[in-house]
């Protein structure tokens, strides 16, 4: 995947600058060609005769020598990238990308990028955490920069936590994959339903569920980084999405989000319905708050919602891919193919509540794909972003287009 690409490696002043020497390796080993690109500040943690013996080229860190008068083009090194990786970013090359502030080499080699770029945060755990640095990562995805997302670990402060630069082996794969699957959804526009819905009760009070909205989320997520044009209907949630890609639609209630993702679904390619909508929504909505009074009990009448999924199912067109979600607590493989069949699904997405880390509200979810037509697949437990990436290779096998 790596052969004959040409890889510009940008490293700035953080100590994690030290692993990039094994970095450079790795790419070399792959058949990378690489061209490094140094801030000042990084070459305190690593040396220019170690980056240029392993990358076989200078290291550029000035725009000019002023020896020979040798000038480094930033527009050239710009252009000559087929991928940019900056690796380490420091919260402080972070902020001055997101204001475009170029004041160096690097960065005034970012700013004439066309390439895709990737930049790997590595800091202490609190000026990971700080809203200024979680802004800057925001406004450089939202710019189509991907990140690299540091792990949680020991810190060379010593304090534990968020900041950990990726591992150079984890770095390389991430590329690798990005090379393989980049754009393979291209040109598909998907509709996403996430999140729960609320059914109001009163002014005051509804009646929801614990769906935090993280599956549908990070299955947006993957759609829009593999070049589909994504439509998210979400229910309320505390969690955001940034990608040029992602058309965030906010919804309330099981009927908002019928209207929604009915009024979509002709123009949509591909739906996945991950949301958890009420299926019950009480039939009056009253309209002043209810007091107890004198009451000894409270009975609400619920009537029935529109189900989204066997909507899109029964006006599904022979050119269009339905997913579903189930959440099942026994006879999960029968009813959830029940489930496939009754609402004209190509695809039921089984999450079961016996699997330790499955479910609402964990980072981790333990699925099993159920196609209408094809091998049930069973997957391991892992993270709901692992969970998207397998499911979308899963879709795009089963598309076959
Ligand atoms: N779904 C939907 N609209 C509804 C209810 C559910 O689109 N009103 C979708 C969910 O987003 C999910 C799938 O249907 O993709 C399965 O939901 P689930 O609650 O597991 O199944 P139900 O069909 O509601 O059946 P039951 O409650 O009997 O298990």
């Amino acid at each position: 995947m790596l052969q004959g690409k040409k890889i510009l490696l940008g490293i700035t002043g953080g100590i994690a600058a030290y692993k990039i020497p094994l970095l450079i390796r790795l790419l070399k080993k792959r058949g990378a060609e690489v061209r490094v690109v140094a801030t000042p500040d990084a070459l305190h943690f690593v040396t220019p005769l170690t980056l240029s013996v392993l990358s076989q080229n200078p290291v550029a860190v000035a725009p000019f020598n002023p020896d020979d008068g040798t000038w480094y083009s930033h527009v050239d090194m710009a252009l000559w990238a087929d991928l940019m990786v900056i690796a380490p970013a420091t919260a402080n090359t972070m902020a001055k990308m997101a204001g475009g502030i170029a004041d160096n080499l690097l960065l005034t080699t970012w700013l004439a990028s066309r390439c895709p770029v990737f930049f790997a945060p590595a800091m202490d755990v609190d000026m990971f955490n700080h809203p200024c640095t979680g802004g800057n990562i925001s406004k450089l995805m939202q710019m189509g920069n991907i990140q690299i997302e540091p792990g949680s670990g020991e810190l060379a402060s010593g304090l534990c936590g968020e900041g950990r630069m990726e591992e150079p082996e984890k770095i390389v794969e991430l590329l690798e994959e990005y090379l393989h699957k980049r754009n393979d959804f291209a040109g598909k526009k998907v509709l996403i339903s996430a999140g729960p819905t609320r059914e109001p009760i009163d002014p005051v009070r509804y009646i929801s569920n614990y769906s935090t909205g993280r599956m549908g989320y990070a299955i947006a997520a993957a759609f829009a980084e593999r070049g589909a044009e994504v439509r998210l209907v979400s229910g309320p949630v505390e969690i955001s999405i940034n990608h040029p890609s992602v058309q965030v639609l906010p919804v309330t209630t099981a009927g908002e989000m019928f209207e929604a993702c009915t009024s979509l679904w002709s123009d949509s390619d591909l739906a996945v319905m991950t949301a958890a909508v009420a299926d019950f929504t009480p039939e009056n909505r009253v309209t002043e708050k209810i007091s107890k009074g004198e009451a000894a009990g409270l009975h609400l009448n619920l009537v029935r919602t529109p189900d989204i999924l066997k909507t899109l199912g029964d006006t599904k067109k022979a050119n269009q891919y339905l997913v579903g979600f189930a959440l099942e607590t026994q006879h999960e493989l029968e009813n959830a193919k029940a489930k496939c069949q009754n609402k004209k699904a190509d695809l039921i997405v089984l999450n079961s509540l016996r699997d330790a880390g499955a479910g609402f509200g964990t980072l981790t979810n333990k699925v099993t794909l159920v196609p209408a037509t094809g091998e049930t697949v069973s997957l391991p437990l892992m993270s709901k972003k692992e969970v998207a990436g397998k499911l979308l290779d899963f879709i795009r096998i089963q598309l076959n287009d």
